[in-house]
């Protein structure tokens, strides 16, 4: 029996969010949760009512929540001649030619990271492939050094825990910001660096730009860098693992798919859909706000349930079933502004990456389809996600016919 008013801060929530959207939605859809005196929306209509107006709704919020480890502010911080002048400045190490060069060095990480595990018939794709390969493709487009992912790897999981945490006990908090101090003491060497000597590379585009006729500060320049190193890397690991997790579930939706490669862009954006992996984003109300069913006050902290949104039946016929032939999503637009899933957000601040992250789990789930045959779910492991604001695989093993 789903409680029809469940706590989201439960451990019950927490197990299987998935289960409690509907009562949400229907008879709860603007929660109030007291411990962290924050709203819940989860219907598609105010979630991304809240996400296109950013004057009604601000991302005030983030001045606690995430500037204390970005070392500054980031991008989803700004408005305005700013915020268009820096987001284009990210959006360039993203797209065009640079994609096109960042595709081939992601086929070629990624062969490497696989490599071992062929001939072993078995792989968790979470942890021993997925979560390295998303490190190395964001530092190749930020022109760091490979062989330092594991050390930033380590420094963004205290980020990313920062961030993420509905709630943090000060030796957490502690921990937290311990991390981002070394991941900005890393970063100040190579700054300056790239200032004397700039490449082809995103850090150098940055630390060359100017804005207002005035080049960023160091400051700015961290705060960025630690910006696309924290929102690239962790979604798109859990992308590709919930893509392999759904297809093995769907071995005739699985067919049709290695039998016509053109629809992984239909899968992987239906995936996006039905388990996004960034589950909570938070706004600050400006003013009192009335919706349909509840309203917030001035200053209130909403967080907008994209998780509930994606699975609104307002929004997509049976929207608990997984179906990469659905005509409601439209593969092609779900990577673009008019994407009618919200896993990429919506307006102003909607994903700078969401090209780039197409290519990625497009190309390595085009390597990995013809290599993994008869992948199945190895005997005996327990699928477990996590997460409450980012949610995905624990991990993700895997058996298949090894390679010879
Ligand atoms: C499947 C992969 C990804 C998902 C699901 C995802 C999701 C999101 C979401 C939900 C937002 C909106 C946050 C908000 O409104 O406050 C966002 C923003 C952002 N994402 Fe992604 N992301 C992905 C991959 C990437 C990648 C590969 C990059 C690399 C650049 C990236 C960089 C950013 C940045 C810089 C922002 C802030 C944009 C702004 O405020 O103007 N993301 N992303």
């Amino acid at each position: 029996m789903v409680d029809p008013r469940p706590s989201v801060l439960s451990e019950d929530f927490a197990a299987d969010p998935y289960r409690h959207f509907a009562p949400l939605r229907e008879r709860d859809p603007v929660h109030y949760e007291p411990a962290i005196d924050s709203y819940f929306l989860s219907r598609h209509a105010d979630v991304k009512r809240v996400l296109t107006d950013h004057e009604a709704f601000t991302t005030r919020t983030l001045q606690v929540r995430a500037e204390p480890v970005m070392r500054g502010p980031v991008l989803a911080q700004m408005t305005g001649a700013e915020h268009t002048a820096k987001r284009k400045i990210v959006v360039r190490g993203f797209t065009g030619q640079v994609l096109h060069d960042h595709v081939r060095a992601v086929r070629a990480n990624a062969a490497e990271l696989m490599a071992p595990f062929l001939a072993r018939g078995r792989m968790d794709l979470v942890n021993d492939f997925g979560k390295p390969l998303a490190v190395r493709a964001t530092l190749d487009v930020l022109g760091l050094d490979r062989e330092d992912g594991p050390r930033v790897a380590a420094w963004l999981g205290g980020v990313a825990e920062f961030i993420t945490a509905i709630t943090l006990t000060p030796e957490r908090r502690r921990h937290c910001l311990d991390r981002a101090e070394a991941l900005e003491a890393y970063l100040r060497p190579v700054i300056a660096e790239r200032r004397r000597r700039p490449g082809a590379d995103l850090i150098s585009d940055l630390c060359t730009a100017e804005f207002d006729g005035v080049a960023m500060s160091d400051r700015d320049v961290t705060a960025l860098i630690i910006n696309v190193l924290a929102a690239a890397v962790e979604p798109a690991d859990k992308t590709l693992a919930l893509l392999f997790k759904h297809l093995i579930d769907h071995p005739e939706q699985m067919a049709r798919v290695r039998r016509d490669p053109e629809l992984l862009s239909a899968a992987i954006a239906e995936t996006l859909r039905y388990t996004p992996p960034v589950h909570l984003i938070p706004r600050t109300a400006q003013e009192g706000a009335v919706f349909a069913g509840g309203t917030v006050p001035a200053g209130a902290t909403v967080f907008c349930m994209i998780g509930a949104a994606n699975r609104d039946p307002a929004a997509f016929a049976a929207p608990d079933v997984f179906d990469i032939h659905r005509t409601d999503l439209g593969a092609a637009r779900s990577f673009t502004a008019a994407a009618q899933h919200l896993s990429f957000g919506a307006g102003l601040h909607q994903c700078v990456g969401a090209a780039f992250a197409r290519a990625e789990i497009d190309t390595v789930a085009a390597m990995l389809l013809p290599l993994l045959d008869e992948v199945r779910h190895s005997p005996g492991s327990r699928y477990r996600e996590a997460g409450l604001y980012t949610r995905g695989p624990v991990s993700l093993s895997l058996d298949f016919t090894p390679v010879r």
